[in-house]
């Protein structure tokens, strides 16, 4: 298949096979994506506009959604780290450390079950009422200061003229509304589909792959790795929806990450689904993440406590974690949830190698670096003059 280069629609340019539909919808917004893959479903309160999408942008790296304007959403979200922020535990306002790991964002619209294991986190406007006003933990503060937010955005230059074009079918106005609609359409426009594996899988050019990553392909799909069974299909997960999905897809499993004392429990403050059932058997359960841009995201799982790919299939090969001593010692593979799908495999150097070029190569360099996703505030404006950066606070 041919590549072509569309666009540039607000400064985006992306390669997409020449087969993708060009079509503008009702309201001017152009799904960047190719003809294989369907968008990801759009909320009938919330359709896509390309003034919205880029007033999301704005508030996505705005620091002053923050109680002490220093904590934007990127401030854990990375372009560069697939939106991920490098670190195991996130830190939000006032040095508050975060009870996960910050996923990231790639794709995000073809999640059904937001945050690695809240079952009713169900649309991306809802979600991001969490980290503006959650307390536990605490990330951008601003529970109860809600008309103070308003107000910083109304007296700025940029944002009155923005939620107007945005929202003329609510005159513009600056609330819960129309700044969750506006996250939230930012975010759906988040599409990465254009890596190594992509090219070559969908786009048939044989050698967008290396050897290597062409073994860890067979090896994925392996009935002795099961990678497959849970990290399936366009996304590598068993949580999707799609514009043209007929029901969405959600799936939690424990992998065997904990087993304190031989108890079944995990560490406080993130027991996984059972937070949100008060059911035993959901503890350690969490949403399987998707793996594309997985070589950017390190490091690993809902708590950040795995560093390496290496290091996750060492983990995957042993069936669960042993963790010898301290306050968290206990044997995973023995938890009573573990999925039945876990049950160890021996691998040479060379397969674990092979796996992870097969990892790699889901990597998309061009969502890394889009324009269409990067800051669009100038370096001292007060957006992010006093902009937390993981990198800076490290
Ligand atoms: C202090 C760090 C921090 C800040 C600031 C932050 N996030 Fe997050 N984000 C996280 C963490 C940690 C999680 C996982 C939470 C969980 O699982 O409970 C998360 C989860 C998410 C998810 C779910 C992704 C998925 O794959 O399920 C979305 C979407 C998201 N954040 C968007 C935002 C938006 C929009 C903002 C700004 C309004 C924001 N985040 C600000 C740390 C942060
Ligand atoms: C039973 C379902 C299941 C199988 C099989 C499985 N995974 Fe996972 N995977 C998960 C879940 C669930 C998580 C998140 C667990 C957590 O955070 O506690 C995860 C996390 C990961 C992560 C971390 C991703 C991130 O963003 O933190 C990687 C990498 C990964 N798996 C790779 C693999 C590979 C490679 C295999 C095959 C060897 C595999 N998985 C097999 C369900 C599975």
């Amino acid at each position: 298949m041919r590549y072509a280069l569309i666009g540039p629609i607000a400064g985006l340019a992306l390669a997409v096979p020449s087969t993708a539909s060009a079509d503008l919808n009702d309201l001017g917004f152009r799904w960047l994506m190719p003809a294989w893959l369907a968008p990801p479903p759009v909320p009938d309160d919330n359709p896509m506009r390309i003034e919205k999408v880029e007033l999301g942008r704005h508030l996505f790296y705005d620091a002053r959604l923050s109680a002490d304007g220093t904590v934007g959403c990127v401030s854990c979200h990375v372009q560069e780290q697939a939106f991920t922020d490098g670190r195991a535990l996130s830190i939000g306002v006032f040095d508050t450390e975060a009870a996960r790991n910050a996923p990231g964002l790639a794709n995000v619209g073809y999640n059904p079950a937001l945050t690695w294991s809240n079952p009713h986190a169900d649309t991306l406007e809802f979600q991001s009422l969490f980290p503006l006003f959650g307390t536990e933990p605490v990330e951008m503060g601003m529970a109860g200061m809600e008309q103070e937010l308003f107000a910083r955005l109304t007296a700025d230059d940029y944002y009155p003229d923005a939620f107007a074009t945005a929202f003329p079918e609510h005159d513009g106005t600056i609330d819960l509304f129309t700044i969750t609609r506006a996250l939230g359409a930012f975010q759906r426009s988040m599409i990465s589909v254009d890596s190594p594996y992509d090219r070559y899988k969908y786009g048939g050019d044989a050698s967008a792959m290396t050897p290597a990553a062409l073994r860890g392909e067979q090896l994925f799909f392996d009935h002795r790795f099961e990678c497959y069974h849970c990290h399936l299909g366009v996304m590598f997960t068993d949580n999707l929806q799609t514009a043209r999905s007929p029901f969405v897809e959600t799936a939690f499993h424990n992998n065997g990450l904990y087993n304190i004392g031989g108890t079944g429990a995990y560490p406080p403050g993130a027991q996984g689904l059972a937070e949100f059932t008060g059911r035993d058997e959901d503890i350690g359960r969490f949403r399987t993440p998707s793996l594309r841009n997985v070589a950017m995201t390190a490091p690993y799982m809902h708590d950040g406590s795995i560093e390496t790919l290496r290091e996750v299939i060492d983990h995957y090969a042993a069936g669960g974690r042993t963790i010898a001593e301290g306050p968290f010692s206990g044997v995973g593979a023995d938890h009573p949830n573990k999925s039945g799908l876990l049950i160890g495999f021996k691998a040479t150097e060379q397969e674990v190698n092979d796996l992870i070029a097969f990892l790699e190569s889901l990597t998309d360099e061009r969502f890394l670096t889009n324009p269409a996703y990067a800051d669009p505030w100038p370096e001292d404006h007060p957006a992010r003059a006093n902009r937390a950066m993981p990198e800076e606070v490290n």
